[in-house]
């Protein structure tokens, strides 16, 4: 299986369209809740743009983050399929575990939590993704289930275990 960055799909969606970098800048951030180096110099390099002028565009806005809001960002998708198919309740789920709101991050910025719009697998609704990792048909039963699953990789990276 060949798997394909999210800035390389999205890079391929805008490159023919001109003045179309802050859409780009936008769907990166949107995913992963800031856009994080790697994929801006991918951008540059696929989109054809300096990489001078993405960090102009990065920084002049404010709405951008350059930092992640917390180390696994857990985007749960709200577009029309996956609404109809419950993620307001896989949301709900989230919140209660983690005990933060949307938008928010838990006190020790492990887990950040936010909402997206269609993630372009609507074929699997309702999604949730985490760092770019997609979950398909996700009920409330599987949240603290995918939350072990992070904080374990995440203790993980950093040698707790
Ligand atoms: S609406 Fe959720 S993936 Fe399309």
């Amino acid at each position: 299986m060949t798997e394909v960055s999210l800035a390389s799909q999205v890079a391929a969606k805008w490159r023919k369209k001109r003045g179309s970098l802050i859409m780009a800048l936008h769907e990166i951030q949107d995913v992963k809740g800031y856009v994080p180096w790697e994929d801006a110099y991918q951008l540059a390099e696929e989109m054809g743009v300096p990489l001078a002028r993405i960090y102009e565009v990065l920084t002049f806005y404010n709405f951008f983050k350059l930092d992640a809001p917390g180390k696994a960002v857990i985007s749960v998708c709200t577009g029309t399929a996956c609404y109809l198919k419950g993620n307001d309740k896989v949301l709900e789920e989230f919140k209660k575990e983690l005990n933060i709101g949307e938008g928010e991050s838990t006190p020790d910025r492990m887990f950040h939590l936010q909402c997206v719009r269609c993630v372009g697998c609507c074929g699997l609704a309702p999604v949730c993704v985490v760092n770019g990792k997609t979950y398909g048909r996700v009920s409330p039963n599987d949240v603290r289930n995918i939350l072990d699953e992070w904080r374990n990789k995440l203790d993980e990276d950093e040698g707790v275990k």
